[in-house]
């Protein structure tokens, strides 16, 4: 199955609906609010001068707030469309950053480059078929003492939506719209694939990588789930049988030169 082209095809669709809704809300990014929140801020902290890649990075808010931060940036993600409109955002904000128009491990195969800092987040890694490949392309693109830094949902939640938790050998093929409220009910394929958070984790070991921390969170900034509740101050909950389910996971690990 050519697993590239059919969920490209759907990212393709998915970037143009996301441009126009509330959800990603362009006009405010334009205006200067930043796309990141507080955990990814925070976690990567001052990134002024450093060189970021950004890896699926959509259609480049976060690249370019990070851009904004003052970092030197790089953003690759697999649809040419959403790529397209990165680099008509970058232009409008007359902002600096280099975006790839490529598959992960098409990029991870060529680069070259060496980074301070990589970063990925928030609804990422479903989409890739390999993890060990995945970190390998990360571990390549950092410098010695670089640091990797990863937010993303939480794969418990996709348990009690009826996902598989555990990996699969074959993906999840399934026939959706997308998560923003302006979606139309047009569907596209996409191919999924679950990970284990061990399988995350070991991954980036194998790579090499040292890991620092792994913290879990029981509030996510993004309202994107059915039956999340908001909690003033803090974000999205859910709860299941009155016990709030582990929403979201970070990662930050570090390249260290005796491991390289
Ligand atoms: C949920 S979005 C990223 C979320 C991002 N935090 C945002 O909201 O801007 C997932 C992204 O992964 C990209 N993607 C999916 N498969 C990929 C692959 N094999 N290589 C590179 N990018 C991929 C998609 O095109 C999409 O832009």
């Amino acid at each position: 199955m050519d697993y590239i082209n059919i969920n490209k095809q759907a990212w393709d669709k998915r970037a143009k609906v996301h441009l126009g809704s509330k959800f990603y809300d362009v006009e405010a990014f334009i205006n200067g609010k930043s796309s990141l929140n507080a955990i990814e801020l925070e976690q990567v902290g001052h990134v002024e001068g450093k060189r970021l890649l950004h890896l699926q990075c959509h259609f480049g808010q976060d690249t370019l707030s990070w851009a904004r931060e003052g970092a030197v940036v790089t953003g690759v993600d697999l649809s040419t469309q959403a790529i397209e409109q990165a680099e008509i955002l970058k232009k409008t904000l007359a902002l600096k950053a280099n975006f790839i128009a490529k598959d992960i491990y098409q990029f991870g195969s060529e680069n070259k480059d060496h980074f301070d800092i990589v970063f990925t987040s928030y609804g990422v890694l479903c989409w890739l078929h390999n993890l060990n490949d995945w970190a390998n392309t990360i571990a390549n693109a950092l410098v010695d003492g670089g640091e990797f830094h990863l937010v993303e949902f939480h794969s418990f939640n996709d348990l009690l939506d009826g996902h598989s938790y555990f990996p699969q050998s074959e993906p999840d093929v399934e026939e959706e719209g997308t998560y923003t409220e302006n979606c139309d009910g047009t569907k596209s394929t996409t191919l999924t694939w679950a990970h284990s958070l061990s399988d995350v984790i070991n991954a980036l070991i194998q790579s090499g990588l040292r890991i620092e921390f792994f913290k879990e969170y029981a509030y996510s900034p993004y309202n994107c789930i059915e039956g999340m509740e908001f909690v003033s101050g803090q974000g999205y909950q859910m709860l299941h049988k009155g016990q709030q389910v582990p929403l979201l996971y970070s990662i930050k690990a570090i390249k260290s030169a005796i491991n390289s």
